[in-house]
């Protein structure tokens, strides 16, 4: 069995002191390189322009190396490049491609330590947080991999009229562009290529501006792994300039993206408006992420699921806990327990093993939750803060914090980073409740807490999702397990990590032959 039979990537145990101590080299080597990235086409570093510094979030006088943007004429020579590799890679078939990408995701383990280390000093990513990100990368290479040799093995016979055969046969578009956040600058950049190389096309990749360092190691593995160059271009640079760009150049034949709503509404915007031929997009986006807790619930369990789902990787999941509904009979008691919990949590330098939260990843994402803090103080209750280690204002540090609210949908719109808000609710209205929060239009992830089933079924009829958590936390979907993915304002699918991930990417083509 295809499904059953793969195994998910193995990790690192950090309370191991030979695990600790490879992890120091690799920071400590890390921070001796200077790390350049830029417009990496047909293999080769080009000049670009602008350059730019790359900061550590934790402290931003750290300076980790240099990014040069990609200029117009860049882009043209990587498409050109591009989509003349192009066709002979989907001619290769999914048996010809498959061996490639299982190659980069054997690259990706063998340089965890390298990678867990840049995550970290580029991207504020803590040690577990890294360590599931190069995990998840080489999961999303494999398993698309498998996809590949099953979905693209040659043509598929169909049933059909006496003296005909009908064949349905699956191809790449031709040249993708991907353009991905800074949240997992390794995972969703590295799993968005795949996606797109595994179905037979070549790629043009834009990283999110905070993390175009990582990115580019990451290109330059997919070269070892033994991709031809001309497959997959890095393309870095801002999202206005060049990512503009790269959407509505006329030879590009898909995009796929991972970030903010509004970003996709405006790259949705401008290909409607592209002359040509219609592309596809598939689009991943934010949420608004609601939990609903029930007095059968076991509290010490809620705390935890909370904690980890709320304040995980400093909040900045697209699948984070924002809203937790709590029943006013069990408020008080779980609400005393998650301060407690709040106030166990190590905030601090990522790249220490016992940090639990680092930074957020810029000044913006610190001044937007700095300025949605005094929202808070306004119309709502600060219920905790957690505690930040001396010198935290050498870097974007922000106090993880639990708010009451008064309403179901006091949050309009996804808020990008630690706080939670807490809104108590009466159990004979958990319909009204409910309903405000779908009629804010997301459908990411989903929690319910309840030892009832019919309840949680309820929540999850009433509250769209793409992912529903029953009973654990709504953070770190698993590739092949978890398929990930909203709807609404959150994505237009297909899922990552799902079975029928690969088709978007690729063309249909249907042959009726009247032998
Ligand atoms: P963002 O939308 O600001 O940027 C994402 C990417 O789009 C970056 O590479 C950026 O440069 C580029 N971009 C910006 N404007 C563009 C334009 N006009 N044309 C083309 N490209 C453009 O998002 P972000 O701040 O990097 O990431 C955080 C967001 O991503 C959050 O909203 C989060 O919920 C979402 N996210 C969603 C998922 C998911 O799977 N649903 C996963 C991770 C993150
Ligand atoms: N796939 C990531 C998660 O599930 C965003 O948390």
């Amino acid at each position: 069995d295809i499904y059953m039979d793969r195994q998910n990537s193995l990790g690192r145990d950090y309370s191991q002191k030979a695990d600790r101590e490879r992890h120091a080299a690799a920071l400590a080597r890390v921070d001796a390189e200077k790390l350049t990235s830029g417009p990496l086409i047909g293999g080769k570093l080009r000049a670009g322009t602008n350059p730019q510094a790359v900061t550590n979030p934790f402290d931003t006088s750290r300076v980790l190396g240099h990014v040069f943007e990609t200029t117009a004429a860049d882009l043209d020579a990587a498409i050109d490049a591009a989509a003349r590799a192009q066709v002979a890679w989907d001619r290769k078939g999914g048996a010809g491609r498959g061996p490639v990408l299982r190659a980069m995701a054997d690259a990706l383990e063998a340089d965890l330590d390298r990678l867990v280390a840049l995550l970290s000093r580029e991207a504020g990513k803590t040690l577990n947080d890294g360590v599931a990100e190069v995990r998840e990368a080489a999961d999303f290479c494999r398993y698309y991999a498998m996809l590949a040799e099953r979905d693209f093995g040659g043509p598929q016979t169909l049933k059909g009229p006496v003296g005909e055969i009908n064949q349905l046969v699956l191809h790449g578009r031709g040249v993708f562009a991907c353009i991905s956040p800074w949240n997992f600058p390794l995972a969703i950049f590295t799993g968005q290529i795949a996606a797109a190389l595994a179905a037979g096309n070549a790629v043009l990749a834009k990283p999110a501006e905070q993390t175009p360092l990582i990115a580019a190691e990451a290109v330059r593995l997919y070269y070892r792994a033994g991709l031809d160059p001309d497959l997959l271009a890095l393309v870095p640079g801002r999202g206005e300039t060049v990512g503009a760009k790269l959407v509505a150049h006329p030879r590009i034949d898909g995009v796929a993206f991972t970030g903010g709503t509004d970003t996709a509404t405006a790259i949705n915007r401008s290909l409607a408006a592209r002359p040509g031929p219609i592309i596809p997009f598939i689009a991943e986006t934010g949420g608004l992420n609601g939990m609903f807790v029930d007095t059968t619930a076991l509290k010490e369990q809620v705390i935890d699921d909370v904690i980890l789902s709320a304040f995980g990787s400093s909040g900045q999941r697209c699948s984070a806990l924002r809203l937790l509904y709590v029943p006013h009979d069990a408020a008080d008691a779980l609400i005393e327990g998650l301060k407690g919990a709040l106030a166990a949590q190590v905030v601090g330098d990522p790249s220490d093993p016992s940090t639990d939260i680092g930074p957020v990843i810029d000044a913006d994402a610190k001044a937007m939750l700095e300025a949605h803090l005094k929202r808070l103080e306004s119309d709502a209750r600060i219920i905790a803060r957690a505690a930040l280690p001396a010198g935290a204002d050498k870097g974007h540090l922000f106090a993880p914090t639990i708010a009451e609210v008064p309403t179901p949908d006091y949050l309009e719109r996804e808020v990008f980073g630690p706080i939670l808000h807490v809104c108590r609710y009466e159990p004979s209205r958990l319909r009204e409740t409910a309903s405000k929060l779908a009629a804010r239009g997301y459908g990411l992830t989903l929690g319910v807490h309840s030892r009832i089933e019919a309840f949680a079924e309820e929540v999850a009829r009433l509250v769209p999702a793409g992912n529903v958590y029953i009973n654990r936390s709504i953070i770190g979907a698993v590739v092949g397990v978890q398929p990930f993915g909203g709807e609404g304002l959150s994505g237009t699918g297909p899922k990552a990590g799902g079975p029928w991930s690969l088709i978007r990417y690729a063309s249909e083509k249907a042959i009726s032959n009247n032998i």
